[in-house]
């Protein structure tokens, strides 16, 4: 904890360092039981962090899955963090290396809009064994990162899904501009689409709601929950989710009902899902 900045020198936490402790301790008690299923069944682990940021949950999970998750991968673990923020990512490379984990994590500049896993390892031949990532996390990631990033996870056929969203500008943009057409200014949300307030944090709820859907839709047992007290941090929702089966064309209709109710409006998410639940979510806004 010292070594990623959560601890100073004589041991103290500042109170901005508390409140991430506490956020990720949490979020690593949650992941604890998906990760030791995830034990039971494959050889190699691997492990995306979409938007990683200094990397406080990347480093603890690293440090939690060699130091002190009961058993192993015997084929060993990858996390891989990326980012677009190039400082940040320079800096979690040479932690890692402080730390003696460099051998188990991955640190690069990306985008969650175009990473793509396959040419990780094409870049990378080293990493070959860990063919897919089982687990994607996004810890505030901004806005439709958030999306991006369970996108990559289902593309990935990843099993698990962990994310908490931060600010989310999509949604409440488009309400922006329904809010100026006739239709819109007739719509019964349209209180909500014309007050900059309602609109920001009704939008911001929706958006979970749909994200969920999608997710259900998708396959995956989906719950949305809060993650840790509101006074360590107002973005305290984690959207989690494991994969079941195929695709729900329950989860798929009620994803489509709810975006006619609130405008026909999309999240980006929508656009990532597979064809099969693409097909039937399909949306022009
Ligand atoms: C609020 S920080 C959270 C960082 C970290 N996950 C944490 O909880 O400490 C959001 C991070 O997402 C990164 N980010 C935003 N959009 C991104 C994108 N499209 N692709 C990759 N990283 C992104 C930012 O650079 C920033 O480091």
């Amino acid at each position: 904890m010292r070594a990623i900045g959560l601890l100073g020198n004589d041991h103290s936490m500042p109170a901005d360092a508390v409140r991430k402790y506490v956020q990720i301790n949490h979020m690593l008690e949650l992941l604890k039981a998906p990760l030791i299923d995830l034990r039971g069944r494959h050889k190699h682990l691997a492990i995306l962090d979409a938007g990683c940021g200094s990397s406080y949950l990347t480093f603890l999970l690293a440090w939690y899955l060699k130091h002190k998750l009961p058993g192993d991968f015997p084929g060993g673990f990858l996390i891989a963090g990326i980012d677009t923020n190039k400082a940040l990512i320079e800096k979690s490379r040479s932690m890692a290396s402080i730390l003696g984990l460099e051998s188990h994590m991955h640190f690069e500049v990306a985008s969650t809009s175009d990473f793509k896993w396959d040419e990780l390892l094409a870049r990378r031949p080293v990493l070959a064994d860990f063919k897919r990532p089982h687990m994607v996390v996004g810890l505030h990631a901004c806005d439709t990162a958030t999306d991006e990033a369970m996108g990559l996870g289902l593309a990935a056929g990843a099993e698990v899904l962990a994310a908490s969203p931060c600010c989310q500008a999509e949604l409440a943009g488009k309400w922006r501009e329904l809010s100026q057409s006739p239709e819109g200014r007739t719509h019964p949300m349209a209180p909500a689409f014309q007050s900059p307030e309602l609109r920001r944090t009704i939008a911001a709820e929706m958006t979970d709601m749909m994200r969920v859907l999608l997710l259900r839709a998708s396959g995956y047992e989906t719950t949305a929950t809060e993650f840790v007290e509101s006074r360590h941090s107002p973005k305290n929702r984690l959207i989690l989710a494991f994969k079941r089966g195929r695709f729900s064309k329950d989860a798929a209709e009620a994803y489509v009902k709810l975006k006619d109710h609130l405008g026909g409006s999309s999240i980006r998410l929508e656009f990532l899902v597979s064809d099969e639940v693409r097909e039937l979510t399909a949306g022009n806004r």
